[in-house]
């Protein structure tokens, strides 16, 4: 093969994000000596619980900490089993639970054990980008289609129908990233319903799940739904896990099997270390609701401080750690504007290109995972920039 081929099969799929980018030229202005507070990442500022990282150290003490079994060790399955029989109320055998490389590890793993080369997978923007760049690289075409503002860009079925060609599966989150809007109980089994009578597969990513701030809209699994979808989640949110590279899905029976020969052949299994921690991680809810107090806190001053600084177009994120603002009334360009944003007051947000690249260059992604000490500074220096 020449060097011209392998390197034009060595982008495949290398499609760069903004938010990479721009997290470089932040990096650059720290090294000058500059704070910068940093709003378009969504990873909490807090550590994972610490039994968690007892259990690790306990561990370490009478363990080599090897390879485990490629779908995780069984007390974590059986853990992660028990969960869904605690928060949904609803049975899942530990053999349909596979422990994973976070959420994008198992999405790799579905993509691949789901889907033929050229399959379509459909995927409502604005959405969390790295799956729609995933695609390409397993030969997958990412079908985006444009849920309405009115069901706060959640799909239904009436979007999925008016989605030209035939698809092969969906996906969609709720708690939602960037919108942090959530699916109705309804609007989401219809959902589901219409995947099973079409053949669809549906991925339902609920790494978002327990990060919550009102009843609204109850939180629902696709667990519940139906016994066909893939659910896919993560230690990196609520947990507070981020760099523990952690995460499971749940999948039907006849998947179990072939999707723990995939990892394996992939990645031989998920770190030992956090499979121990992250046991206790699920026993710590106090600890971790702590947190959800803490980003709704965040949540409510972005409410309440965003519009006076002409942020005034957005719907109040059910949750998650996102408000989703429109910007087209103050800048052409989301990119732009975040950049001028960044060098002006050392400020910076996610531009909403990477979530949707029709209309993202209207919209901005503030993230409120972090301290809210950072939430009150960033609005301090966005007004006295705006002014
Ligand atoms: C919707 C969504 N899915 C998946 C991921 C990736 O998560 P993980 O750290 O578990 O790989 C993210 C990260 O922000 C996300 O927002």
């Amino acid at each position: 093969m020449s060097a011209d081929e392998i390197q034009r099969l060595s982008k495949r799929g290398t499609t760069p994000s903004l938010a990479e980018e721009f997290h470089r030229r932040a990096k650059a202005l720290e090294a000058q000596g500059e704070r910068v507070i940093y709003l378009q990442v969504g990873q909490p500022s807090t550590s994972a619980p610490a039994a968690a990282l007892e259990a690790i150290q306990r561990e370490s003490e009478i363990s080599i900490l090897g390879y485990t079994g490629a779908a995780g060790i069984p007390e974590l399955r059986e853990r992660l089993a028990r969960h869904y029989q605690e928060r949904y109320g609803v049975e899942v055998s530990s053999e349909r639970i596979i422990v994973t490389l976070g959420a994008s590890g198992a999405m790799l793993l579905a993509l691949i054990s789901c889907f033929e080369k050229g399959a379509r997978v459909a995927i409502g923007q604005p959405f969390y980008y790295a799956y729609r760049h995933a695609m390409p690289t397993v030969d997958i075409e990412c079908v985006p289609f444009y849920p309405s503002e009115e069901t706060h860009f959640q799909p239904t079925v009436a979007d999925l129908e008016a989605i030209e060609g035939k698809i092969d599966g969906l996906v969609f989150a709720s708690p939602g990233n960037p919108t942090g809007s959530m699916m109705p109980p309804d609007q989401f089994a219809e959902v589901a319903d219409y995947c099973r009578q079409k053949g669809i597969q549906l991925i339902s990513d609920e790494i978002y799940h327990d990060i919550i701030f009102d009843n609204d809209v109850p939180q629902t699994t696709a667990v519940a739904h139906s016994d066909d979808a893939i659910v896919i989640n993560s230690f990196s949110k609520y947990y507070s896990m981020p760099g523990w590279r952690l995460g499971w899905m749940v999948v039907p029976e006849y998947l179990s099997e072939p999707v723990t020969h995939l990892a394996h052949n992939l990645y031989i299994c998920p770190s030992a270390p956090s499979q121990f921690g992250a046991i206790e991680a699920l026993n710590c809810r106090e600890e971790l609701d702590k947190h959800v107090v803490r980003y709704a806190r965040n949540r409510d001053i972005l409410l309440r401080e965003m519009p006076r600084l002409g942020f005034d177009r957005f719907a109040a994120p059910h949750g998650a750690f996102y408000l989703y603002c429109h910007v087209k009334h103050m800048h052409e360009d989301s990119a732009k504007f975040a950049i001028d944003m960044l060098e002006g007051c050392g400020v910076l947000a996610a531009p909403g290109t990477d979530f949707s690249p029709r209309d993202g260059h209207h919209f901005m992604r503030f993230s409120y995972a972090g301290s809210t000490e950072d939430i009150e500074e960033g609005i301090r220096r966005i007004e006295k920039w705006r002014s």
